[in-house]
């Protein structure tokens, strides 16, 4: 199936980062449709070769094993095009036109891979040239707006040109191996099903966490802070995945209508409940101040007194039937004191122990990274004498491990889902508005508040406040427990 893709930002960061490397995984892994054109768009005249020679350069930055060989880049690279174009000019829009009509792919991908304040106007443009024909999808990168009203103007405007089917909005979280694992987990073995309710789960523990800084994104991450940068979208997407109905089928509009009741379900801060139950922090430097630790008002392009966060804890409830009282606990930040995706299912305890020790209750964890694996926790006899204590032993799947020849990693998997046409794994717009919908109290509580987030040291899981906030309940997070 011949298929053309275009990456708008053809020069940029997430293209030479996480794109290209990917289609080249893909590439690699013999997945990539035959018959394929990659075409980057930027704004600097340059011929082919030597957008290729640019690419190849940083391709060196890219994971050792995940480097192709000087051959590999020469094939990968002759699908490799490049054309200069201004944005804002719709004579571009028509030369794109006639260099895609060349040949007319059965499917055209127009990948907007720039800032998101330019959606609209590329896709106005990309609709006025009359780009926007059954065979095109549009993929739209996060951030999508900063807040419900920019949220809903991109939609707009991607409505007026696109229909719904036609828009990819990613999340690369859902791209994640480990997260369709646990919708074969929940969706795919009837073990957990019963006990994956309010009477058997105590609480849920999502954790986001990064070792790196802000690095070089100083600029857009004080003007953006982890609320908006994570759990606007990664964090509450696996929410949804985690509290969802099973959807009848398994298709996109069946699984996200399930999503989406869930973010309905969400229970609505106000300004009492987000001081009591969201936690900001900033990092300060580590411990000592080594230069390789600066804090976060320290970065490059951070502006003197930000009061931006690096740090979100919250608590929430999912208020139907199936867990009700059952406190949902997300965190994410940045210089955190390891590189850690999981989700912590935390069940009751036993109701009545015989055993003499702590009565420690059964927990699985989903790891998403830095390993990708479940862990069933569980408590054991050794055998070795009468009335011991119980031990806490685990049952663990590694999948790397299990599956190592067919695991594709997040843009992988999303890219070829989009050639594919296949939109399980994509946000649908009102999700994505629900999920500004819930966000928009704490954004503007915050606005309203001249209290700074709380600095964390470099290294730590963060402010004490976030271990408060679970232990107000009677719990405690993972690496605490
Ligand atoms: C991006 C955020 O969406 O996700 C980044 O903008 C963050 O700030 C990144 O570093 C984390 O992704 P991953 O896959 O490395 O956990």
């Amino acid at each position: 199936m011949a298929f053309d893709l275009v990456f708008f930002g053809g020069t940029g960061d997430l293209t030479w980062r996480k794109l290209m490397p990917a289609l080249f995984q893909a590439f690699r892994h013999g997945k990539l449709p035959p018959d394929g054109r990659i075409l980057a768009v930027a704004r600097q005249p340059q011929s082919d070769d030597n957008y290729r020679e640019w690419l190849k350069g940083r391709f060196q930055e890219v994971e050792g094993a995940k480097r192709p060989t000087d051959e590999e880049f020469a094939r990968f690279a002759a699908l490799v095009h490049y054309r200069a174009m201004d944005l804002s000019d719709p004579a571009h829009y028509a030369r794109l036109k006639e260099w895609l009509t060349e040949r007319d792919a059965a499917v055209v991908v127009m990948y907007l891979a720039t800032d998101p304040d330019l959606f609209p106007k590329i896709c106005a443009e990309l609709g006025a040239a009359g780009l926007n024909g059954p065979e095109t999808r549009v993929v739209l990168e996060k951030p999508l707006g900063r807040d419900l009203a920019s949220a809903q103007e991109i939609n707009r405007v991607v409505r007026s040109v696109f229909r719904e089917e036609q828009a990819f909005r990613i999340d690369h979280y859902l791209g994640k191996p480990s997260v369709q694992n646990l919708m074969a987990l929940r969706f795919g073995n009837a073990l957990f099903e019963p006990l994956w309710r309010r009477e058997c789960i105590a609480n849920i523990e999502i954790t986001l966490a990064e070792s790196i800084g802000v690095g070089t994104r100083g600029s857009f991450y004080s003007a953006t802070g982890a609320l908006r940068d994570m759990i606007q979208n990664h964090a509450l997407q696996l929410l949804t995945m985690v509290a969802m109905e099973p959807p009848s089928r398994n298709e996109a509009d069946a699984i996200r209508d399930e999503k989406l009741k869930v973010l309905r379900s969400l229970k609505r801060f106000t300004p009492e409940s987000v001081a009591r139950d969201v936690v900001r922090g900033q990092y300060r430097g580590a411990p000592g101040g080594n230069g390789n630790s600066p804090a976060f008002l320290e970065e490059a392009n951070v502006p003197p007194g930000s009061r931006t966060e690096t740090f979100v804890a919250l608590r929430t409830e999912v208020l139907n039937w199936r867990w009700a009282g059952v406190p949902f606990y997300l965190r994410t930040g940045k210089r955190l004191a390891a590189r850690d995706a999981q989700i912590v299912v935390n069940f009751r305890p036993a109701p009545h122990s015989i055993f003499p020790g702590p009565n420690q209750p059964n927990k699985l964890v989903i790891n998403l990274q830095p390993e990708d694996g479940l862990e069933l926790h569980l408590l054991a006899a050794k055998g070795n004498s009468q009335g011991e204590a119980l031990s806490p032993v685990s049952l663990d799947l590694d999948f790397d491990k299990a599956f190592a020849e067919n695991r594709v990693g997040a843009y992988e998997r999303l890219l070829l889902d989009v050639i594919a046409g296949r939109l399980n794994l994509f946000v649908r717009s009102d999700e994505q508005e629900e999920a500004w919908r819930w966000v928009e109290p704490i954004l503007e509580t915050w606005r309203d508040d001249s209290t700074p987030p709380r600095p964390y040291s470099a290294g730590t899981w963060g402010p004490a406040a976030a271990s408060a906030l679970v232990a107000r309940d009677g719990y405690a997070w993972p690496e605490e427990q």
